[in-house]
């Protein structure tokens, strides 16, 4: 191997954080067409569309929903799952590709063997090795029956689609795929998903379906500086799902810390998020939008609560000093100084709490309670809370809407306040905000919203092009 080579090498290793964070966010919001029950005349498939009530193939269809193999591979207008989502990165466009049963556009050609090899290991029918855009670590936990379950429907439930994607060509050295075959000696734990004998069949269930084919760690956990996720499993520490940056938001950790988290919300609480994107007290903005839209809402309901019960178990210390849970910090909020002090009006001219009276107040009101199902509550907040601020200067900047789903159709919008409200605002409205009503979090700085103001600019242009 000459120097180039290594060097190049090095390069991609370096650049690849960028691949996995931003292809793993890179959700198009593609609704799921039913296979049609006869497929184009025209096109030659082997298979035909088994009836859809053949238990295996719809066993496959769920999994597909579980992995959301269809928010990368498919794009707005056309046929689901023929890919060409181009997927922009600093160095060139990764396309997803057609996963369709077409023989030359698609999979039609994978025997079952390949199909897993792909999705386990990396590695397409001609042997040329995936980028980790594809969720690939996370798929090898996938057992052998749903393994099958996904095989079956993706050769007998989805309509073929002729048309080849285009190809992802990425300029010298990141075109080099044999690299990844380093990449996947550290980064690719082989070997599907080993029940804990010692924990119950539901909490299995959940950890199987966290770990494996809803690849949460993909979002959830940090990455290292080669991106990969630092920590695949519970049982490799206590990063795994302890929150990560993706896609310029904060994915919040799944698990239990030293603040306010999801994994101290009821069970019916998270079940209710999976399937609408809102709590009586939060609710889901950024990528986490897609996965409950295209993914979580379509989940079993037993399924959520075993993914319920298996976060709740995850950094649980029974006897250690208890985090105050964002019920507690609702409950006592009204009685808050803060809230009283908004309430009476008795609040300085430039400080954080008279932004807040000026421009948060009216939906998020003076307790920090906010209104059921439509306005999040701050008190007590995971987000408001959370270690790192990145997702709420974005918020406060640049807005968001919830996901719209057939529980919850109505994506109630926060404005944008990042034309009216100074850097030095934000940091003084998000300061009150993280230590108000018996919230925890640190003070944000101007230079920490200017550094956010400042990435959204590139982000406005490349995201989502298409
Ligand atoms: C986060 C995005 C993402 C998700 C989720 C995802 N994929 Fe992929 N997948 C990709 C990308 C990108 C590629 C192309 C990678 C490359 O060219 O190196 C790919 C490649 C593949 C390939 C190789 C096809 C070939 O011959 O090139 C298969 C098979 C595949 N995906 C199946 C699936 C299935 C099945 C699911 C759901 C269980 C799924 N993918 C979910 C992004 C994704
Ligand atoms: C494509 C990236 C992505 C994937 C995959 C993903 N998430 Fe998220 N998730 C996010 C982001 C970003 C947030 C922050 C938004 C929020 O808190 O509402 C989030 C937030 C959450 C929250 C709310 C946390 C809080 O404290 O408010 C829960 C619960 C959650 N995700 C569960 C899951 C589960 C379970 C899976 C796997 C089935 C999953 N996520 C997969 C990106 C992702
Ligand atoms: C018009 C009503 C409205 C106003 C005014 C408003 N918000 Fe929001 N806020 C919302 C809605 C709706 C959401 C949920 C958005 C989503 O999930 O995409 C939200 C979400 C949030 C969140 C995330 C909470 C969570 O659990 O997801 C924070 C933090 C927040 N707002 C802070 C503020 C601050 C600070 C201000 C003032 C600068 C403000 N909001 C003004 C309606 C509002």
């Amino acid at each position: 191997m000459n120097a180039r080579r290594i060097i190049g090498g090095v390069a991609l290793a370096l650049t690849l954080p960028g691949v996995a964070a931003w292809a793993v966010a890179q959700k198009a919001e593609t609704p799921v067409a039913p296979p049609t029950a006869n497929p184009a005349k025209s096109t030659p498939v082997p298979a035909v569309p088994a009836a859809a009530t053949d238990p295996v193939l719809e066993r496959g269809r769920y999994l597909a929903r579980v992995g959301d193999c269809v928010s990368c591979h498919s794009v707005a207008g056309r046929p689901a799952f023929s890919g060409g989502l181009p997927m922009k990165t600093p160095f060139g466009t990764i396309v997803s590709t057609n996963i369709t049963p077409d023989p030359q556009g698609g999979l039609g050609a994978y025997t079952e063997t390949e199909f897993a090899r792909a999705l386990r290991a990396g590695i397409a029918k001609d042997g040329h090795r995936l980028y980790p855009a594809m969720p690939y670590t996370s798929f090898a936990r996938v057992n052998d029956e749903d393994m099958h379950a996904l095989f079956v429907f993706f050769r007998n439930g989805v309509q073929p689609v002729a048309q080849k994607a285009p190809p992802t060509k990425l300029p010298w050295p990141f075109r080099m795929r044999g690299l990844m075959m380093g990449w996947n000696w550290i980064y690719l734990d082989k070997g599907v998903y080993q029940p804990d004998s010692a924990r119950s069949a539901e909490w299995n269930r959940g950890a199987y379906l966290v770990q494996g084919p809803g690849h949460c760690g993909d979002c959830h956990t940090p990455r290292s500086m080669i991106g990969g996720v630092k920590s695949a499993s519970d049982r490799k520490g206590e990063l795994f799902l302890s929150g990560a940056i993706i896609d310029g938001w904060y994915a919040q950790p799944l698990r239990h810390t030293d603040r306010p988290s999801m994994a101290q919300w009821s069970s019916e609480d998270i079940v209710q998020y999976l399937q609408t994107g809102r709590t009586g007290q939060t609710a889901a903005f950024g990528a986490m939008v897609d996965v409950v839209q295209n993914s979580t809402q379509h989940l079993s309901t037993p399924d959520l609560q075993a993914i319920a019960g298996y976060l709740q178990s995850l950094g649980a210390k029974p006897n250690g000093p208890g985090v105050p849970s964002q019920a507690a910090l609702v409950a006592a909020a009204p009685q808050h100084p803060t809230a009283l002090a908004l309430r009476n009006g008795t609040v300085e001219g430039n400080s954080g709490a008279m932004v807040y009276l000026n421009n948060c107040n009216a939906c998020h009101r003076s307790d920090g309670t906010g209104a059921n199902k439509t306005f999040p509550a701050l008190a007590g907040n995971s987000v408001v809370n959370a270690r790192d601020p990145t997702s709420l200067i974005r918020l406060v900047l640049a807005g968001s809407a919830m996901p719209s789903t057939v529980q919850a159709p109505s994506p109630i919008a926060m404005p944008d306040f990042g034309w009216r409200l100074t850097d030095a605002d934000v940091a003084r409205v998000l300061s009150f905000a993280r230590s108000s009503w018996g919230n925890r979090g640190e003070a944000v700085t101007a230079a920490q919203v200017a550094k956010v103001r400042d990435s959204l600019k590139p982000v406005a242009t490349t995201a989502k092009a298409q």
